[in-house]
């Protein structure tokens, strides 16, 4: 059946391995697929609820759009677009705002981490981040939503946020309760220095990732230094969630050759370690370079990466626009 999607990245630079193989890469799969519609937003809104530097936010959402494109996703097939430049979704999020509830705001674990210690001095917009990402998804009627693990939690917020306006306000089936598209297998890539962390933009340190800007000798010199452990090369799966930092870079090597991870355990059973590493690296380099050398070009010509979110920006106004409209009638504006 053919599927409305919609999904987002943040433009907060550092894009990594983990956003690739936990949200871009299956964009591009769902793009493939027949008859979809797919809406991939650089959400630069949800950016700005931690201090952004100006001219960094401007390069960061184009960087942003360049990894889509780099990736496979193509403008002519799908919407591709900055949040910002559609003003239905910071209207949208005000309306919704009034239907979540705190109590389920502030079991949002995310916040909890962001925040850190003194919640006190975090933004109000980084409380309310899930609300302005339900708007994103319920202004489109997106039936699938394609993302990795950490943002379950998200997902879920908005669904209740959508039956329980649907519910209050008697139009059963206004908003669409959106399905999550989360990966079995490979929707959380770790941190190659900590198993037990996620890779992350914000990890202070840059060996802990792969950015998709790296070049080869990044790549291999990451991979070289990516933490293992003494023991033997895994015969099977079990037990390899006590082994974060080995299912991890298992993990890695399976999603990019697009094998399940029986497959790679199988093929490097009874080899050593050093040999699993360069394999590792050049299955990374493979896929990553290319689209780094691609991010690089596609940057040297901001016009074009502006014209396409402009136009982007166009087609999804029409519709969030349309959807605001009904919403403020329902609600009796
Ligand atoms: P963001 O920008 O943090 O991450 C973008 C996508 O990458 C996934 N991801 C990972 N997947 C696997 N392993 C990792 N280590 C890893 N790190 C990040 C994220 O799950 C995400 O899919 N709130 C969202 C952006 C957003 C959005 C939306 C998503 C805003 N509105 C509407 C979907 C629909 C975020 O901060 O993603």
């Amino acid at each position: 059946m053919a599927k409305k999607i919609f999904s987002g990245v943040q433009p907060t630079g550092n894009l990594h391995l983990g956003n690739y193989i936990g949200a871009i890469k299956n964009f591009v799969d769902l793009q493939n697929e027949k008859n979809n519609q797919c809406i991939f937003c650089v959400v630069d809104l949800h950016a700005i609820t931690v201090k952004q530097n100006p001219k960094e936010l401007k390069n960061n959402i184009r960087e942003t759009t360049a990894a889509f494109l780099a990736s496979g996703i193509e403008p002519e097939k799908n919407i591709i677009f900055n949040q910002s430049l559609v003003p239905a979704h910071s209207e949208g999020s005000w309306i919704l705002g009034c239907v979540a509830r705190m109590g389920w705001l502030n079991r949002m674990t995310q916040f909890k981490e962001k925040a850190g210690k003194d919640k006190e001095k975090a933004s109000i917009g980084l409380y309310i981040y899930p609300v302005l990402m339900a708007a994103d998804i319920l202004l489109y009627d997106a039936s699938h939503v394609p993302v990795g693990e950490d943002q379950k939690q998200h997902l879920e917020l908005s669904r209740d946020i959508a039956q329980k306006f649907n519910l209050d306000y008697e139009c059963p089936n206004f908003f669409k309760i959106p399905e999550p598209l989360i990966q079995k297998n490979f929707a959380r890539i770790m941190s190659l220095k900590d198993g037990t962390k996620k890779m992350s933009k914000s990890d202070p340190s840059d060996l802990s990732r792969i950015n998709l800007k790296d070049n080869k000798d990044e790549i291999i010199n990451k991979i070289k230094k990516a933490k293992t452990d003494n023991d033997s090369m895994p015969k099977d799966e079990n037990n390899l969630n006590k082994r974060p930092e080995i299912e991890n870079l298992f993990s890695i090597y399976s999603s990019l050759s697009n094998q399940n991870l029986k497959s790679t355990i199988d093929q490097f059973s009874g080899k050593n370690f050093s040999k699993f590493k360069n394999d590792l690296a050049e299955v990374v380099v493979e896929k990553i370079t290319p689209i780094s050398n691609e991010i690089k070009r596609l940057e040297k010509d901001p016009q074009f990466i502006d014209n396409i979110l402009l136009n982007g920006s166009k087609k999804a106004e029409k519709m969030a626009k349309l959807k605001v409209e009904k919403l403020k009638e329902i609600i009796g504006f």
